[in-house]
């Protein structure tokens, strides 16, 4: 069994879709292992993107996502980063295949609904970011 990191992100949250996507979720046949309501302050925000830290959006990413609250998962499933990617759909919403949680609730390519790990690594570091006691669950 694999995990992932997802971020039901500031937009969705605030439009009501929390239910709906986490709904999408469970009938994909994940298993909700942790989940928490987070409201990012720049620094928490900062440190969770810094990857993109010289990229053009960076700064508007940070304050997109301090914005209000987002809902903070660690989602379980065989090849969980791969399958979460799949039913989150591409960045772009627009570009996003029909059906996908982006194409459904995106708006565009930074407000976009929902955000996943893009690899094993990574899921590892952005679980222990948000949940570093997560091993005791
Ligand atoms: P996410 O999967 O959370 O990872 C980085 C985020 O940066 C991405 O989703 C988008 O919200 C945002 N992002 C990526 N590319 C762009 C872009 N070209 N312009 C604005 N925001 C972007």
């Amino acid at each position: 069994m694999n995990s992932t990191l997802a971020i039901i992100k500031p937009d969705a949250f605030k439009a009501n879709y929390t239910g709906k996507i986490i709904d999408i979720i469970l009938k994909n046949e994940f298993f909700i292992k942790a989940m928490k309501l987070v409201k990012l302050s720049e620094i928490e925000a900062k440190g969770f993107y810094q990857v993109h830290r010289e990229k053009p959006f960076f700064n508007d990413l940070i304050k997109f996502m301090t914005s209000g609250p987002s809902i903070v998962m660690v989602l379980e499933k065989e090849n969980a980063v791969e399958e979460w990617r799949a039913l989150m759909g591409e960045t772009d919403p627009k570009k996003a295949k029909e059906g996908t949680i982006r194409a459904l609730y995106g708006h565009d390519i930074e407000k976009n609904a929902v955000h996943g790990s893009d690899s094993n690594e990574n899921a590892h570091n952005e679980i222990a970011y948000f949940f570093p006691q997560i091993d005791l669950l």
